[in-house]
């Protein structure tokens, strides 16, 4: 059984990202949006955040979790 306190800590999302600041977000407007695929981040492992490297792929690996970026596309209409 570990204090509420520690197990909170362990249970941290956001290793490196932004810690300087009392909390991360990010705003994109959808107009900038080209006609190729984004892919955000969502494991907060990226090295390039919030857009995803990849860095999800070796997340899983090491640690059996099965996260993957939120990819927006644009319709072409
Ligand atoms: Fe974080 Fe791809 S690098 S979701």
């Amino acid at each position: 059984f570990l204090p509420k306190k520690r197990k909170q800590r362990d249970s941290l999302i956001n290793l490196k990202i932004q810690k300087e600041n009392p909390k991360v977000v990010n705003e994109i407007d959808i107009e900038d949006l080209n006609s190729a695929n984004v892919c955000y981040c969502r494991c907060w492992r990226s090295k390039t955040f919030p857009v995803c490297d990849k860095s999800h792929i070796k997340h899983n690996e090491l640690t059996g979790d099965n996260v993957g970026p939120l990819i927006l596309k644009k319709k072409i209409l």
